[in-house]
């Protein structure tokens, strides 16, 4: 898919982070750097649904994770870009090559919203957050199936989820979210030595009739290589519309041929 630079802005906006603290005493993430794919309705388009299941890549083979941040989340941001509610898979809180599941909110107050959850290269994570239009809260569940090294370790597979008031943030006081990310952040001296990040059935639900967004989305940078399959849509109820993508791939840093 190739991506429009007029789209380029609103990636360019996402300056939140999983792990930041958003307070003027503390000092900018250092290489805070984003290789994301994203899809939005537009700024009036309310999400009411963000699917996706992840394929884990390997571990890194970086042998100090501690100041070397790498990590990737489906997550959903508000219109502002000043919010995000996201499923952060981090290599950070354990040893060299090892991934942790996290539920993390950014930014106003920044915090976990779980505990870390030990998760293994080749597991598949489905993560599904859903808004219940009545309260306009969000339920978000997550499924961790293992795969050959998971089940080797002696993982089951396990899910859990909760209830997110977005009300509880200070400065959006739960403004709703319009972009679905799905996304590669490092940070510090972390790169993207990992492979491939490979995420399948993403399906994204938002409060309109219009559907182009999904036959042309989703968008993302034009200096690296990330590849989705066609969007195919539905509608329903008359003012949604639930946009699919088979899979969406974020393959490398490097250009594209
Ligand atoms: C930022 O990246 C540069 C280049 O890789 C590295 O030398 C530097 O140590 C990094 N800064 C921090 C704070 O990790
Ligand atoms: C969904 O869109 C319709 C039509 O634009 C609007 O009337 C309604 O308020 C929207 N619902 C929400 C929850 O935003
Ligand atoms: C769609 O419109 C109906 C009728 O106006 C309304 O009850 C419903 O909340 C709307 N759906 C969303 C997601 O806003």
């Amino acid at each position: 898919m190739k991506p429009t630079l007029s789209h380029l802005p609103s990636l360019i906006l996402i300056l939140f982070s999983f792990l930041t603290f958003c307070t003027a005493d503390v000092p900018p993430v250092a290489n805070l750097t984003f290789y994301g794919v994203w899809i939005t309705a537009g700024p009036d388009a309310i999400l009411t649904k963000f699917e996706s299941t992840i394929t884990l890549p390997p571990g890194s083979p970086d042998p100090s994770p501690s100041n070397d941040v790498q990590a990737f989340w489906p997550g959903m941001e508000t219109a502002a870009d000043n919010a995000v509610f996201q499923n952060v898979i981090t290599n950070q809180g354990g040893g060299a090559g090892e991934w942790y599941l996290l539920p993390y909110y950014c930014c106003n107050p920044a915090k976990p919203l779980a505990d870390q959850m030990r998760v293994w290269p080749g597991d598949t994570v489905k993560n599904v957050f859903s808004l219940d239009l009545p309260t306009m809260k969000w339920y978000n569940n997550w499924v961790v199936t293992p795969g050959p090294q998971g089940n080797a370790a002696g993982q089951v597979p396990f899910g859990g989820g909760f209830v997110f008031d977005p009300s509880i943030d200070t400065l959006t006081h739960g403004a709703p979210y319009t972009g679905a990310l799905l996304t590669i952040e490092l940070q510090d001296q972390g790169t993207w030595d990992f492979g491939a990040v490979e995420w399948s059935n993403v399906i994204v639900e938002a409060n309109t009739t219009d559907t182009e967004w999904c036959s042309n989305g989703p968008t993302g940078g034009s200096n690296w290589k990330w590849s989705a399959s066609k969007g195919t849509y539905s509608t329903s109820d008359g003012n949604l519309t639930t946009c699919y993508f088979a899979s969406v791939v974020l393959e490398s840093p490097d250009p594209p041929n």
